[in-house]
């Protein structure tokens, strides 16, 4: 008998010593240790055994190889572990060489180099830059601007309130023509500046909006200043901003705060005529609610999309494509 157990446990340990996984390791556990295995069959045999020394001696060579086996199948679990070990750290390693041979540069995002750029341009022209709360309440955001509670105008912005204060009375701005009055009611005129700024609409996106967008607001007061101005500026700014090919045009229409107003059109070297904000002049009531004498003062001001002036320059099919954080896609600018 003993010969068969050193046969079986020479025969189980070249078994464990040749599994090729973990896995195949756990299966011949079970299947040499386990109550059906051949060392389990021999221990129940000894009991046949009829002399006290073969039982001993038979019983010794079973419980060697037991632990033989033992032994052989913990050794093998260790190396199967520290092969896969080395075969992740193969599969995960950073080669930083590879990085550091292919640098890549960030840059602005398009409607970020259109801000920076609009900004230069003014400045150019003699403005100056400001900025305003994106929270604002419902008097400088409406009623200062000529819009009264329950004005028709305010329809046309899709308005998103928050939760501050009573309810309907703090929104996140819709537009940057508040920050006409914080500015006229902190600095004395004459007054010649640029607001850009972020706002927000409950406009559905599509191909020309955004429910989050981005304008640039143009404020100037000052003594004698008419129509003529604002046309002079707007169409010296079109030059500037987009090239002396460019030609800019006012079409008559309707703001609360302007009196009159204008929409602003640029025309495209090849003769498209393009939609990119509204201006006018100043309204009476918005230089009293901002605490300017209309008899002393007058002005005009304007509003731009930055976003679809982003996307006009470049040439961009849809304003969204500009938001979907394809790095792909905005690599090109
Ligand atoms: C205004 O917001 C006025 N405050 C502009 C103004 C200022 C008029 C000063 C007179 C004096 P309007 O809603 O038309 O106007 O928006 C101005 C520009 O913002 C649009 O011409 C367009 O370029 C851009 N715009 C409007 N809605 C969106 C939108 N959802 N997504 C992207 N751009 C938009």
């Amino acid at each position: 008998m003993i010969d068969q157990v050193q046969t079986a446990r020479d025969d189980a340990v070249a078994r464990v010593a040749a599994a090729a996984s973990a896995a195949e390791v756990r299966a011949l556990e079970i299947e040499l240790l386990g109550k059906r295995g051949p060392f389990a069959e021999f221990k129940a045999s000894l009991g046949r055994l009829a002399l006290a020394d073969e039982k001993k001696a038979a019983g010794q060579a079973v419980n060697e190889a037991l632990n033989a086996v033992g032994r052989a199948l913990e050794a093998r679990l260790n190396e199967l572990a520290a092969t896969e070990r080395l075969l992740q750290l193969e599969l995960e390693r950073l080669d930083l060489t590879e990085v550091m041979s292919r640098p890549t540069r960030g840059h602005a995002h398009i409607v970020t180099q259109a801000w920076q750029r609009l900004e230069d341009v003014f400045i150019g022209l003699g403005f100056q830059v400001a900025e305003g709360p994106e929270v604002e309440t419902d008097w400088y955001n409406f009623e200062a601007l000529n819009m009264a509670e329950g004005h028709p105008a305010r329809g046309e912005f899709d308005t998103l309130f928050t939760d501050h204060g009573e309810p309907g009375t703090v929104v996140l701005r819709t537009h940057t023509s508040p920050v006409q009055i914080r500015v006229m009611q902190s600095v004395e005129p004459p007054i010649y500046m640029v607001m850009p700024g972020r706002v927000f609409r409950r406009d559905t996106p599509d191909a020309t909006h955004m429910p989050v967008f981005h304008q640039i607001e143009g404020l100037v007061i000052d003594r004698n200043i008419t129509l003529a101005d604002l046309a002079g500026t707007i169409e010296a700014f079109t030059k500037a901003f987009f090239g002396g090919e460019f030609t800019s045009r006012l079409r008559p229409s309707y703001f609360p705060f302007t009196e009159p107003s204008a929409e602003f059109d640029i025309q495209t070297p090849s003769g498209q005529w393009l939609e990119l904000g509204g201006c006018g002049m100043v309204h009476p009531n918005v230089l009293q609610a901002a605490g300017l004498d209309p008899e002393e003062w007058s002005g005009f001001a304007f509003g731009f999309g930055i976003d679809r002036m982003a996307k006009e320059r470049h040439g961009v099919g849809d304003i969204r494509e500009m938001y979907t954080n394809d790095i792909r896609f905005l690599e090109q600018f």
